[in-house]
């Protein structure tokens, strides 16, 4: 029986096949759609696999053919910033750089990109502003794929576009939503994991990106598919496993691809220290290394909440449902009822907490087991 050495488990990067599952109405609508010209706005909690997804779709649209560009906002600081991640994507679709640098600048007037040549001859993009200052109009920058696009749809991603806020108030929105409304040529998607302020920006009436795209929630893998995905990846590698294990892993993990994958990974080292035998004491130190690894940090958390929060998320991670009823805060010893709701307002705006469908729960499920630990 031959034994892989590789771990068939990964997290903490976009993934693809073969770490890639599920999600096979994702990949036939969402294509569809963007060819079609329908912009999308895609909303999951943190670590479902939305940008995963999102990649592995743009790769297969590059494959046929048509241009295709990621920014994250995470990394957007400025509107500078902004200007310079754009100019470079938009420059890696195009031929070779010096004639995409020829286009552009037949494009824009104010805002140009600067070529200067790194000590290996690689070009490196950066903003020039013709007036000096960089407080301009960005239409002419956000314009650029519509006018450069051809008989193809071009496909503009968004990621982590609630952090458009960073960027001084609602003024960027504005500018960009008004630019983005004429661009027929270019379908664009718009994702992100804090779900509230992503919402507020396409369902509200006031909002500049009120109902821009049709709406999308990324779903968590069902269960099952999870369970047969490990323990494939467990028998790949010559691993018994014990029956139930990959479920609990599941469970611990709260379904969440993210976590089931860091757990199963850790689990499948265990495994092989264990003589290939993934049994319950097996899991279960795969269990505490991870919460051991991360016990300062847990820590440091749990130190920056006051004593209130502290306790309603202890509370939270024994009753997750009906948080706002006065038998919630007396079983716990949290009157009155508002002060719970402003610790757990807290405690969403940190990301310790998600609610999602009227239950709140723990964005990380091993901050929950720490907490129960430490706290019980
Ligand atoms: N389709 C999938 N099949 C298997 N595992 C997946 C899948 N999608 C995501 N994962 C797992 O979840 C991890 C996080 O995925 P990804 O970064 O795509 O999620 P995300 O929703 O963009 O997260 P964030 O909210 O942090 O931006 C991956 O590293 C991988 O371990
Ligand atoms: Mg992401």
């Amino acid at each position: 029986m031959g034994t892989e050495k590789n771990n068939p488990f990964r997290y903490g990067i976009a993934v693809d096949d073969p770490y890639f599952i599920d999600r096979e109405q994702e990949l036939k609508d969402i294509p569809k759609w963007l060819k079609n010209g329908q912009s999308l706005v895609i909303y999951s909690p943190r670590r479902y696999g939305k940008t995963s997804l999102i990649l592995k779709i743009l790769n297969k649209l590059k494959d046929e053919g048509f241009k295709t560009i990621y920014i994250d906002f995470f990394k957007v600081t400025s509107r500078r910033r902004f200007t310079e991640l754009y100019f470079n994507e938009i420059i890696k679709q195009l031929t070779s750089w010096e004639k995409a640098l020829r286009k552009i600048s037949l494009l824009t007037k104010r805002i140009r990109p600067v070529v200067t040549l790194d000590n290996q001859g690689l070009p490196n993009i950066s903003v020039r502003y013709e007036d000096g200052s960089d407080d301009v109009d960005m239409t002419e920058v956000f314009d650029l794929p519509q006018k450069l696009a051809e008989k193809k749809q071009w496909i503009v991603v968004f990621d982590e576009f609630q952090d458009v806020e960073k960027l001084n108030g609602e003024s960027f929105e504005k500018e960009l939503r008004s630019a983005l409304i004429h661009h027929t040529k270019v379908s664009y998607v718009f994702m992100g994991s804090k779900m509230h302020m992503l919402l507020n920006m396409f369902t509200h009436k006031n909002r500049a990106f009120y109902q821009f795209g049709k709406l999308l929630e990324l779903k968590k893998i069902p269960k099952n598919q999870l369970i047969d995905f490990m323990e494939a990846g467990f028998n790949n590698s010559g691993i018994k496993y014990i029956v139930g294990v990959a479920g609990n892993i599941a469970n611990i993990c709260n379904d969440i691809p993210h976590y089931v994958q860091y757990l199963a990974a850790g689990a499948w080292e265990e495994a092989l220290e264990n003589n290939l035998i993934l049994d319950q004491s097996a899991l279960g130190r795969a269990v505490d290394k991870i919460i051991t690894n991360q016990t300062d940090y847990f820590m440091q958390q749990l130190e920056e909440l006051t004593a209130h929060q502290q306790r309603v998320l202890l509370a939270v991670s024994v009753e997750n449902k009906n948080l706002f009823t006065a038998s919630f805060a007396e079983r716990f010893h949290l009157s009155p009822v508002s002060s719970v709701q402003r610790s757990l307002q807290k405690l969403l705006k940190k990301g310790i907490l998600t609610k999602h469908e009227r239950t709140y729960f723990f964005t990380d499920p091993f901050f929950k087991l720490w907490i129960e630990r430490e706290l019980s």
